[in-house]
This record gives structure tokens, sequence and C-alpha cells, in this order.
């Protein structure tokens, strides 16, 4: 360290900050760090460079983009089941289901409907089908890259990102259908209260390379989801002053 960091009154990398880093928990971590904005901010300053990095798979501000695969490829969260339901059984990462949970009682205590999981963790191998389908179904890898991530590249593989589904009596639509449900148009407004944002809204698909899905929600942790509402960010790349990453290089 120089003079000049020495003379720093509060380094961003603090005590606190390093000891919530070790208890693993994202939430405590931007927590000690100030809050969801003083944590976006250190980290597009540079300020958090010493301990913060968006490009590890298991903390809530990874950023995995058609410019950032996942490192390692083949890696693996912990992952549990969701009380809400899921026609396949599909899986997240604990705090995400959690905060799933959470959103979908809220939705129904509004009265908005029910809310099924679609899509949750997908293995490295599960995305192969899944880009594979999509390559299929468009005729085209090209096609196929504007609403399936490659291998290695969908944030399914975190177990942080819920293809959701509007359902009654038991019975759901299409991911297609979400964005102009009942449903689908409370989680826009009411997401972040949970933890979760809309990852791919369409107007930005300059920026993120993917059509409009209103059905892919992200989960990033209560903190940072208000940060990037509030800030009224249209992208996860603009939030954390990336690059735009509209195709693989
Ligand atoms: N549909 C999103 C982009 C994914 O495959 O991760
Ligand atoms: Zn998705």
């Amino acid at each position: 360290a120089d003079a000049s960091e020495k003379d720093d009154a509060e380094p961003f990398c603090s005590h606190e900050v390093t000891a919530a880093i070790d208890s693993g928990e994202s939430e405590a971590v931007v927590t000690a760090a100030g809050g969801g904005a003083a944590f976006r901010d250190a980290v597009v300053s540079g300020d958090a460079d010493a301990c913060i990095a968006l490009d590890h798979p298991a903390w809530n501000w990874v950023v995995v983009n058609k410019h950032r695969p996942i490192a390692p490829e083949n890696f693996a969260p912990e992952v549990t089941s969701p009380a809400t339901f899921s026609p396949i059984g599909a899986h997240l990462a604990p705090e995400a289901a959690a905060a799933l949970d959470e959103m979908t009682l809220a939705a129904q205590n509004a009265g908005v409907g029910d809310i099924g999981l679609e899509s949750g963790y997908r293995s490295y191998e599960a995305q192969i089908e899944a880009y594979d389908a999509q390559v299929l179904a468009r005729g085209t890898r090209d096609g196929a890259d504007e609403t399936s991530a490659r291998p290695g590249f969908s944030e399914h593989q975190l177990g942080l990102a819920a293809d959701l589904v509007a359902c009654e009596a038991g019975v759901c639509g299409s991911m297609y259908e979400f964005g102009d449900s009942p449903q689908g148009q409370w989680v826009a407004e009411n997401a972040s209260t949970y933890g979760w944002i809309v990852r791919y809204t369409g107007t930005e698909t300059g920026t993120t390379g993917y059509e409009a899905e209103p059905w892919h929600m992200r989960f990033v942790g209560v903190e940072l989801a208000t940060a990037y509402v509030d800030g009224g960010y249209e992208t996860f790349e603009d939030f954390w002053g990336l690059e735009a990453a509209p195709d693989y290089e």
C-alpha cells in the first residue's frame, strides 16, 4: 500500500467487511459495506478491488454474461427445493429459494395469484440441452443466442436464476405468458423487495444480447436489488459499470 492508501480514513476492505466475507454471507458483506449503493460505488470505483470480485460464482453479486463465462466452467452450487410449486421440481441456491418463497407468498397474500418455478438451477450439462433445444427450435445458433445462454454462460448454473410462470389451481401457463399475467406484472413491480431483479427487460438487448425475458428473475439480495431499482438501472452490466456484452467474443 502506498502513502495515499494509508491516508485513506476508511478503506473499503475494513475489518467489518472482511469479517463478513469470512462468513460467506453476501448480504452481510453488502450491509457491512454500507448498503447496496455504497457497495456498488466501491466496486465501480475500484475501492473494493482488494476484497471483492464480480466473477466468483458463489456470491450474489456475480456477473455472468456473453463476455463473462462462469469460472470454473463446471461450477455447481449448493441447492435446495423451494416450497414454491415447481412442475419439474426445480432447485435454487438456498438463499434464492427462501427469497422466492417469500415473494410468491407475498403475491398470494396480495391477491395476485399463484406463481410457479418453471426452471431454476441448471447444471452445465442441463444447459447444453436447454441451448440445443433452442437451436433446434430457432434453426440457427444465432437465433438461439438471442434467448438462451450457451453452456457455461447461464445464470441458471449459479442457482440464482428463476424462470417464473403464473399458475391457477395447480395448472401453470408458459414462461412466455408470464410477463402479461397479473403475477408477472406484480413481480416486475415488487421483486426487488425480495432481492430479485428482472435481468433481461428487452429494452437493453444491445447490452445483454438477450431478447425480453420478463420471466427470468435473477437473485442478487435485497440490498443490491434495492440499489438497482432505486438507481434506475436497466441492466446488471450498467449497474456495475461493465462493458456491453451482446455477443460472444
Ligand atoms: N435464457 C437465459 C438467457 C439463460 O439461458 O440463461
Ligand atoms: Zn431463465
